[in-house]
């Protein structure tokens, strides 16, 4: 039966939890563990009817989830019926005119393309920041949200006591274009649109991290018991004066032709605003009208959103090459007849991976739509299969690297496929090396990826270390790079020698180990030996180190090449150890101790106090368990976690206690800037 085997199941891994947890006495090993966890996802997806809060699946579910506090929507937030034709604008109007049987306006407004959010003011001031999350409860994002500098934390003007107002945050397109070309230069994955973006940064752990990604918020939408205006438009011009952005792009309409000519009007501006916009939005504007057609089970009846159509061309496919990156990952590009779209000409549109490839069933000479929906790089999306006449040759993806001629080879459970032949591919050599050199790896001045390309032509660079070697002589040589330009080299190379070591991790391109992974090697290892001899095991007990980042640190450090490369950086001077002073910085006073955080605080932000327990040895854990060591508890904690709590007597902290338990008073200085 599968319910005896789903149970058998979690028996097991509860006892091995047990065992690894409380007893640390690990019976099995991670690897182990981790098949049969998998396991049980399996057959739990397959039997939902068997579903058990208390799985030790959902222990891995919550404590992956992030630290932010969930909140029940007082007001549901529903979503809106969504069309693409005038036609069914028509239909709309049409509907609302007989369900109200009286004179109606409607307002338009923009649909802004980012992510929801709800606000909740009490007495002027911003109490909370919610997202939609499933509708009925959402992530509860206040401090990240009040990093925004469009939305007012305290009102002016004179407003109602309690109400709610929901808006978009949104990622200005100028500021998603400099992200993306900083995560390019860092060979980090980019976000496809400016809304993944705009959720992805609401959703980090870190304040500091959101707040320089400027972020920006329209509001279109107030809730509460007691509105100062009838009319929906009331509303939001009163809201714009207590100091909410509200869009100007907003106009009240009665007829369907003003209707049709605020769709034209759009369709062609909104390719001048700041913001991305993918359609715009009807509602109307009596909030007693809105009242009496009410809503369907999933939206309302008093609104609906026109979508503007993703623009699209048709052209030819004449071939594909592939790219490989730093990572070796190879990327299968389409070369197209240059086709014009959104006022730009497309030549070339990303296959991303093989499976899409065959998804498509591309054949080379194919007539092919392109579309550019809100993504930067256009994609095809589909073969127009009528215009075959001849069919050309299937495309299949490549099974040996363009650049190297090694064979290629597909990890597990990923979509990319790579070349392994790390040290030896020259767009991957590369492409280490201008990480190496990078801002955030050794800050290296004068080394930028044309001088880099240069050097490694004439035979000056084969390896991250050569760098070290690069003698002035041999750089003024080279044709195209001048004295100055050669003795800046140096002084960058030299200066590059104090950087930190948590750094210098981050510098040596290790698979899968970004900066924030670094630094938690670099503090739970201290120094480059004990690094060098970490097994897998001792790797995933760092906390967020998974079984996919540890493999890939041990296999680094397998590679004999990899260590003579680190052997010659040891010799060159670089820092392979953490400074005596951040080694004193870290603490043990919760050594051991696993501690939920829950609520708001005064004196410290949850980051702040994330980061201290951190510091002193102790593990920040999402979810309430019998293992919860404690709960630092601030103000406002949810319900689920206190019942939790007192189901299984873990006791909570408060904010005082917990400052005085680590014997400090006010540790901001010391201990923000440091991990993070
Ligand atoms: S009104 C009950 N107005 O589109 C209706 N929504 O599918 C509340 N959106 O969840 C929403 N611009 O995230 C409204 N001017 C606008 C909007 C807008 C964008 C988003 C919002 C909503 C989704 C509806």
């Amino acid at each position: 039966m599968v319910k005896d085997q789903i149970e058998a199941l979690r028996r097991e891994l509860e006892q091995h939890n047990y065992n690894y947890y409380v007893l640390s006495a690990p019976s099995i090993s991670d690897f182990e563990f981790d098949a049969k966890l998998k396991e049980l996802q399996e057959l739990e997806a397959a039997h939902p009817e068997f579903f058990d809060s208390n799985s030790p699946t959902q222990r891995v579910g919550s404590d992956i989830a992030s630290g932010f506090e969930q909140v029940a929507h007082v007001y549901p937030m529903l979503s809106l019926g969504n069309t693409y034709s005038e036609a069914e604008v028509q239909d709309f109007y049409e509907r609302v005119r007989k369900g109200l049987n009286e004179e109606f306006e409607l307002v338009c407004e923009l649909k802004y393309d980012g992510t929801s959010i709800s606000l909740t003011y009490e007495n002027g001031s911003l109490v909370r920041a919610v997202t939609r999350g499933d509708g009925d409860k959402g992530d509860d994002v206040t401090a990240n949200v009040k990093t925004i500098r469009s939305i007012p934390l305290r009102l002016k003007g004179n407003y109602p006591p309690n109400f709610e107002i929901r808006g978009e945050i949104l990622m200005p397109w100028s500021v998603f274009d400099e992200l993306n070309r900083e995560r390019e230069a860092q060979e980090e994955q980019l976000f496809a649109n400016p809304r993944n973006a705009a959720s992805g940064t609401l959703k980090m752990q870190n304040p500091a991290i959101v707040a320089s990604r400027k972020l920006d918020a329209y509001f279109y939408y107030m809730l509460g018991e007691k509105l100062p205006s009838d009319l929906h438009s009331g509303n939001l011009m009163l809201a714009r004066s207590w100091g909410f952005k509200i869009s100007d792009a907003t106009k009240i309409c009665k007829t369907l032709e003003e209707v049709s000519a605020f769709i034209n009007q759009w369709d062609v501006e909104r390719k001048n605003l700041p913001v991305a916009t993918d359609g715009i939005v009807l509602k109307v504007n009596s909030l007693t009208q809105q009242k009496n057609l009410g809503y369907t089970a999933k939206s309302p009846r008093w609104a609906i959103a026109y979508k503007f159509q993703a623009e699209k061309a048709v052209t030819r496919l004449n071939s594909v090459s592939y790219q490989v990156g730093r990572t070796g990952a190879v990327t299968p590009v389409a070369n197209l007849d240059p086709v014009q779209l959104s006022g730009t000409t497309v030549k070339r549109a990303s296959l991303h991976n093989a499976d899409i490839i065959e998804a498509l069933d591309l054949h080379i000479g194919d007539m092919v739509f392109v579309e550019k929906g809100g993504e930067i790089i256009p994609k095809i999306t589909a073969v127009d299969k009528d215009a075959r006449v001849l069919i050309g040759d299937k495309v299949k993806f490549i099974k040996v690297c363009p650049e190297c001629g090694a064979n290629l080879i597909r990890y597990e459970g990923e979509a990319a496929h790579y070349c392994p032949n790390e040290n030896a591919c020259p767009p991957q050599i590369k492409g280490k090396m201008e990480h190496f050199v990078s801002r955030k790896a050794m800050n290296i001045d004068g080394l930028g990826s044309e001088t880099i390309n240069l050097l490694y032509q004439n035979d000056l660079l084969r390896n991250i270390a050569d760098i070290y070697s690069l003698k002035i002589p041999d750089l003024i040589r080279l044709e195209r790079l001048g004295s100055k330009s050669a003795y800046n080299i140096q002084a960058g190379v030299e200066k590059s020698k104090e950087v930190p070591f948590e750094r210098v991790v981050f510098a040596l391109g290790i698979r899968f180990v970004g900066e924030t992974v670094a630094k938690k090697l670099a503090f739970a290892f201290h120094n480059i030996e004990a690094l060098e001899k970490s097994t897998v095991e001792e790797l995933v007990a760092v906390d967020e180190i998974g079984e996919r980042i540890a493999q890939s640190v041990v296999q680094y450090f397998a590679d004999p090449l990899n260590i003579e490369t680190i052997n010659k950086l040891k010799e060159a001077g670089l820092q392979m150890s953490l400074s005596e002073e951040k080694l004193q910085a870290r603490g043990n006073a919760l050594e051991g101790l696993s501690i939920v955080i829950s609520g708001t605080f005064k004196m410290h932000s949850r980051d702040e106090y994330k980061a201290i327990i951190e510091q002193q040895g102790g593990k920040n854990v999402g979810s309430v368990s019998s293992k919860t060591s404690f709960i630092l508890a601030g103000e406002n904690m949810g319900p689920e976690k206190l019942k939790k709590a007192e189901s299984l007597g873990v006791k909570l902290v408060d904010e005082t206690s917990f400052l005085s338990m680590i014997n400090i008073e006010n540790p901001t200085t010391e201990f923000t800037g440091l991990l993070f």
